[in-house]
C-alpha cells in the first residue's frame, strides 16, 4: 500500500477548515484535488518554460512544446494507446465525446440509423449523440439500468441491430459506482462491426486503463478528476479513425498550408487541435499522471476498495439511510436517500460539519427518474481520504437526522 500521511501532505487543499472544522472532501467524483506536484509543474511553467508552442524556433518555445508534447507521451504511457498520434487534447470529456459525434459519426449515419447509449449516462455521454440523433434522424436507443444499479446486459444482443452505428457506453457511473463490464460490451459491439466509445471520465481515477486491451476505439477523459487542472481532457482514439475523421475545429495549427483556394489539413493528432491548446492544462496533467503512475493505479484501486467497503458497512447501520446502486462491482462512489430529508438539506447541513459531499442528480437526471428519486447525496471518496474521515462523513448524517428527524 502507500503512506497515507505523506500522501495526505501532497496535497495542500486537505489542511484546509471548513467552517471551522477539518475539511473532509469527499466530492472527487465532481472533481479531485491538485497535488503539490502538479501545483508546482504549472507554476514552473508559467515561471521558467513557457511559450507558445509549434509555432517557434526560439528557446522558450521549444522547451515549452517538448513539455507538452512530453504530456502527450505521458498519457500515452498511461492508458497504453499504441501511439502517440492516437491522443488529441481536448477541453475534457465532455468536448471529447462532442468531436466524436460530430467529426466520426455525423458523416457516417443515414436516416433510420440508430446510437446505442446507456440509462446510466451522465448528460456529457447524452446529450451530444442526442442533439446527432435529432439532427441526423436517427434513433437513440437505450440499455437500461436495473434495481441494483447495473445495466441489463441481457437486452444487449437484441438492442444492437445492424442499424445501430455507435455505442458509447461509461466505464464507471458517476453516480451509482457501477463498473460496467465494458469488455463484453465491446466483443458484442465488435462481433457486428460497431464502434464503441467509453466514457472514461470517471474510471481513469480509479481503474488501471489499458486501451488496447479493452480494444475501444475510442476513451474520453477529463484532466481535473484525475489530479491535474481543469480545461484540460483527453481523446484517444484509435489512429485508422482519426484518420478517416474531418477536423473538428478549423484554426492555426490544425493546417499545413492555407490558401483561399485551398487548405492542407496538418497530420493527426494536430488536425484535431485547432488554435492555442491548453497548454499548461496539458502539462499540469501529465505531473498528475506521473503522480498516480508512482503511487499505482493498483495500490489506489484496492485502497479505494478497502475504503469503500468500510463506508458501505458504516452507512448501513444508519436508520433511513437507503443507498442507491449497490453493483457487486462498483468504485469508491455512494449515492444514498435519507428517508424523509432533502438532499440538498443533507449537503449543506454536512457542509456545516467540514464535509463537502454533491448533492442533486449528479448530470444524470435519467438514472434518478429511473429510481423515481428528484436527487441523491454522493459521498465519493479517493485514495486521500481515510477510515477516520468516513467515520467523520457518518457522524455528519448522523448530525443532519437529528436536526431534521
Ligand atoms: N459529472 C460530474 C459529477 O459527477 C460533474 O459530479
Amino acid at each position: 500500500m502507500f503512506d497515507i500521511k505523506k500522501v495526505r501532505s501532497d496535497f495542500p487543499i486537505l489542511e484546509t477548515e471548513v467552517h471551522g472544522k477539518p475539511l473532509i472532501y469527499a466530492d472527487n467524483a465532481a472533481s479531485t484535488q491538485k497535488p503539490k506536484a502538479v501545483i508546482d509543474s504549472i507554476s514552473e511553467l508559467y515561471s521558467s518554460s513557457y511559450a507558445n508552442i509549434h509555432r517557434g524556433v526560439h528557446h522558450l518555445s521549444q522547451k515549452s512544446t517538448a513539455l507538452y508534447e512530453g504530456a502527450r507521451s505521458t498519457v500515452q504511457k498511461f492508458i497504453n494507446a499504441e501511439k502517440v498520434e492516437e491522443i488529441v487534447f481536448v477541453r475534457g470529456t465532455t468536448e471529447g465525446v462532442n468531436l466524436v459525434a460530430t467529426s466520426f459519426l455525423d458523416p457516417l449515419l443515414r436516416e433510420d440509423d440508430e446510437i446505442l447509449i446507456s440509462e446510466m449516462e451522465h448528460h456529457s455521454n447524452i446529450i451530444p449523440w442526442q442533439m446527432l440523433a435529432n439532427r441526423k434522424k436517427v434513433k437513440l436507443k437505450i440499455i437500461p439500468l436495473l434495481e441494483n444499479g447495473e445495466l441489463d446486459l441481457s437486452q444487449l444482443p437484441a438492442l444492437l441491430t445492424d442499424r445501430v452505428k455507435m455505442v458509447a457506453v461509461t466505464h464507471m457511473s458517476n453516480s451509482l459506482g457501477t463498473i460496467n463490464d465494458v469488455s463484453s460490451i465491446i466483443d458484442q459491439a465488435h462481433a457486428k462491426n460497431i464502434p464503441v466509445l467509453l466514457d472514461g471520465a470517471q474510471s481513469i481515477a480509479h481503474l488501471p486503463i489499458n486501451v488496447q486491451a479493452l480494444d475501444c476505439d475510442f476513451f474520453v477523459f477529463s484532466g481535473h478528476k484525475i489530479y491535474g487542472p481543469t480545461g484540460i481532457g483527453v481523446l484517444y482514439a484509435k489512429e485508422k479513425h482519426l484518420l478517416a475523421m474531418d477536423p473538428y475545429q478549423g484554426g492555426g495549427d490544425m493546417i499545413l498550408s492555407v490558401s483561399f483556394d485551398r487548405t492542407e489539413y496538418n497530420d493527426i493528432p494536430y488536425k484535431f487541435e485547432a488554435g492555442t491548446p491548453n497548454i499548461a492544462g496539458a502539462i499540469g496533467m501529465a505531473a498528475g499522471l506521473d503522480y498516480i503512475s508512482d503511487l499505482t493505479i493498483e495500490a489506489i484501486d484496492a485502497y479505494e476498495q478497502e475504503l469503500l467497503e468500510y463506508a458501505t458497512q458504516k452507512f448501513l447501520e444508519i436508520d433511513g439511510l437507503r443507498i442507491i446502486g449497490s453493483a457487486p462491482r462498483k468504485g469508491s462512489i455512494i449515492s444514498f436517500v435519507l428517508d424523509g430529508v432533502h438532499p440538498h438539506d443533507v449537503g449543506t447541513i454536512m457542509d456545516m460539519e467540514g464535509v463537502a459531499v454533491r448533492t442533486g442528480h449528479h448530470c444524470t437526471q435519467p438514472v434518478m427518474d429511473c429510481y423515481n428519486i428528484p436527487a441523491t447525496t454522493r459521498v465519493s471518496l479517493s485514495f486521500y481520504n481515510t477510515e477516520e474521515e468516513v467515520d467523520g462523513i457518518v457522524s455528519a448524517i448522523r448530525k443532519v437526522k437529528e436536526l431534521m428527524g
